[in-house]
């Protein structure tokens, strides 16, 4: 029998309302032969949902991630489509005509994100809690040093690590330790959304469960929006109220995650489904077989 648990509570279920409204965006990498990385997508984060974002290799996941941040380098260039962050006091933000500056204090304090490979991407010769001040400084000036502090070993406490770790530096920390300090600076000033590109792959597989379900305690707790991208669909089902799938720059399906382990509607969506093994248990019950060939896929 499959252990997969398909989340059903949820708790911090949306209200519906979005708090990022992305409207037919495509993302170009202008290179020699140009790849369309991202093709008219359409959807809305609802406030305070954990949206899981699937889909193989290279199928845009990141770019997709990264124009929403609007954290896209050339040669990617958004050719088409509209990024609206829509703030908690009502304003709405067009994230893509951000001016510099607007946007250097839109990132982190409205929308933070964790990157592929993030365990890396601590400055290896500043402590923890250094690095987490400069953060904390460069937003908010107001915050003298001591409630800095406070706030830093708050958020530390928040993702299970110790505080007296605000004195460490990265190379004095596990693997683990060092993903949940980047989790920490990516909650330090409250975003309202968070984005995580497969935060914990380079981890031990026991490790990056326990974190991501952290995450969603937080979440629970907080209220902010998450979107994860990861490769592990049988964890997006458990975690995730609804799921995006992605096939070749597009986003094919999107619907609660019970839906989707349900009826999927469409065929890569089975497909993927059907490659879990833990899934695979019970794929009679709710996937038709022999999709494979589906001209839709073939597109
Ligand atoms: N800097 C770049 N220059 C040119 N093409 C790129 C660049 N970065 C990504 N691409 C192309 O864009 C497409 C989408 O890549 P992206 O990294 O967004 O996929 P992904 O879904 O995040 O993959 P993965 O699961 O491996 O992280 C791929 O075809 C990739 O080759
Ligand atoms: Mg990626």
């Amino acid at each position: 029998m499959s252990t997969t648990a398909v989340r059903q509570d949820r708790p911090g279920a949306p209200a519906g309302t979005a708090v990022v409204s992305v409207r037919d965006l495509s993302v170009v990498y202008e290179t020699e032969q140009p790849v369309t990385a991202v093709r008219g997508a359409s959807f809305d984060l609802h406030r305070g949902e954990v949206l899981g974002l699937a889909g193989e290799s290279g199928c845009g996941k990141t770019t997709l991630a990264y124009a929403i941040n609007r954290l896209h380098q050339p040669p990617a260039r958004i050719a088409s489509g509209s990024v609206v962050f829509h703030d908690r006091d009502g304003r709405d933000v067009d994230v893509l005509a951000l001016a510099d500056e607007e946007l250097r204090r839109f990132r982190w304090a409205k929308l933070s994100m964790v990157f592929q490979g993030a365990m890396n991407a601590l400055n290896p010769v500043r402590t923890v809690g250094a690095q987490l001040d400069d953060t904390l400084r460069a937003h908010d000036r107001s915050l003298d040093r001591r409630s800095r502090r406070e706030r830093s070993a708050d958020v530390l406490t928040r993702v299970g690590v110790d505080p007296a770790r605000l004195r460490s530096y990265p190379h004095e920390l596990s693997g683990g330790m060092r993903q949940r300090v980047m989790i920490a600076m990516a909650m330090l000033l409250e975003p309202q959304v968070m984005i995580m590109d497969e935060p914990t792959t380079a981890l031990d597989v026991v490790v990056q469960r326990d974190i991501l379900r952290e995450i969603v305690r937080l979440r629970d707790e907080l209220g902010f929006a998450v979107v994860f991208i990861t490769h592990d669909l049988p964890l997006l089902l458990e975690i995730s109220d609804r799921i995006a799938v992605m096939l070749r720059g597009e986003v094919v399906e999107l619907a609660t995650a019970e839906d989707l382990y349900r009826h999927a509607a469409h065929p890569y969506t089975r497909r993927l489904l059907r490659s879990f093994p833990s899934l695979s248990g019970e794929r009679g019950a709710f996937v038709r077989t022999g999709e494979t060939d589906d001209p839709e896929e073939q597109r």
